[in-house]
């Protein structure tokens, strides 16, 4: 454990006075929701809104309303996506269907899509992976044929846009997540939005029937959530990212979380929602469109292109290999730079769902596990760490040309030193 500056690879703003309206809601919390869901109903537009416990809660609650209403049950999703993807579709009693992706796009390979849509799937799930929009009405065009409702999961996406239409309001139903690192956090959180009436109602009846969290839980999530607010900064961060047994960053499959409505701490901790959300996006856009700018100097094109006015998560990057991924994320591990895979493998390789996707294989998935790195741009982030990251990758590729006949006998510190400044 070395204490140096260290960046998370996603955060979001989160000021002392949220923290102190999040205390102050333990008590006082009655009446935050409602005025938050009344909130977001304005602000992007949409007739229904219902804020639940997380963007999972949120999403197998969507599902649940889906699946009382027809008798299929299997339900399309990209095989590279958030674990807490194909969690939330087994935890409303659905079976995954993964979908290869296009590296290009990130989004859905259409051609694979096309193949799979028939009259047994309740519904496909589209993510705007990263912030990068898919292709919402493509999906929709393809899913029509068998009235096949579409999921638009904005979790990565709140406030991002695409055709003057907020991302999270194209499909029939969307939602967002409100975890730690996401536009805009409540420490945890999810959102459902739509504007057809028949979901809406019956929206609003399975919402009647979710629990609220216990006082207990709100209080252990207001100290996390303090914890966390402390230490994501840049000059405390070396300290938990030094230790493994934290699991920081890491995507897990868990069917048995928990589902609640969004409890009085969260909702007040909220109340300036709309002025974070706008300041982590003016930020998030700035540093994406610097940092796509420097690679593209540093490394020419490395894929998937980056669209411009994006409020990126993080910047995706795919490496010619596999080898150069592990090399980089070890050196932003050794240097603090934030830098660092996404999820480890397609979600057919979650070994509970092995035996439902078989041995179907998923190229562009894999390539995406294999070699894509993604790096940070949220507040925290300054023009030198820029520099600094993008340094460091070029410092792998420089590297591996060096070493092209050899490259196993890439050295351990590949980064040049000049190019970093900490
Ligand atoms: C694409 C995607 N969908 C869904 C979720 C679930 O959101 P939550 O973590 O709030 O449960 C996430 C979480 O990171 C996500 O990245």
């Amino acid at each position: 454990m070395k204490i140096q500056r260290y960046l998370t690879p996603t955060a979001a703003p989160v000021s002392w006075i949220d923290l102190m309206r999040g205390g102050w809601g333990l008590f006082q919390g009655r009446g935050a929701r409602a005025r938050r869901e009344r909130e977001f109903a304005r602000y992007f537009g949409v007739k229904y809104v219902f804020a639940l416990s997380s963007g999972k809660a949120a999403l197998t609650t969507i599902l649940q309303v889906l699946a009382a209403a027809s008798p299929r049950r299997k339900v399309i999703v990209p095989a590279y996506t958030c674990f807490s993807v194909p969690s939330a579709i087994l935890r409303a009693g659905c079976d995954v269907v993964p979908c290869d992706v296009d590296p290009e796009t990130l989004d859905y390979r259409f051609s694979d899509l096309e193949a799979l849509v028939s009259g047994d799937i309740l519904c496909i799930v589209s993510p705007h992976l990263l912030g990068h929009a898919a292709d919402i009405l493509r999906t929709k065009g393809i899913a029509c044929r068998f009235e096949i409702p579409v999921v638009e999961d904005a979790a990565q996406a709140m406030g991002g846009a695409q055709e003057n239409r907020w991302l999270g309001t194209q499909a029939d139903v969307g939602f967002f997540s409100l975890g730690r690192g996401k536009n805009v956090t409540a420490g945890s959180g999810g959102v459902i939005l739509t504007n057809s009436d028949s979901l809406g109602s019956a929206l609003a009846q399975q919402c009647k029937q979710i629990p609220e969290t216990s006082w207990i839980s709100q209080v252990q999530a207001f100290i996390e959530t303090v914890a966390t607010a402390i230490l994501i900064r840049p000059s405390l961060y070396w300290l938990p990212a030094g230790l493994p047994f934290l699991g920081l960053g890491e995507t897990k499959f868990e069917p048995d979380f928990s589902l609640c409505r969004l409890d009085g701490m969260r909702a007040s901790l909220l109340a300036s929602w709309q002025s974070r959300l706008e300041q982590s996006n003016v930020e998030r856009v700035r540093h994406s469109q610097d940092m796509c700018a420097a690679l593209q100097t540093s490394l020419g094109r490395l894929g998937p292109t980056c669209r411009e006015a994006t409020p990126y998560l993080r910047v995706p990057v795919i490496f010619p290999s596999a080898k150069m991924k592990v090399k980089v994320c070890q050196v932003s591990a050794a240097l603090g730079l934030g830098v660092s895979g996404l999820y480890p493998s397609p979600i057919s390789e979650i070994p509970a769902l092995r035996s439902t996707c078989g041995t179907s294989r998923f190229p562009g998935a894999q390539v995406l596990a294999d070699r894509m790195v993604t790096c940070p741009v949220h507040h925290y982030v300054t023009h030198q760490d820029i520099l600094n990251i993008t340094g460091a990758l070029q410092g792998v590729v420089d590297a591996k040309d060096r070493f092209a006949g050899n490259p196993s006998a890439l050295p351990a510190d590949s980064a040049p030193a000049s190019k970093m400044k900490v």
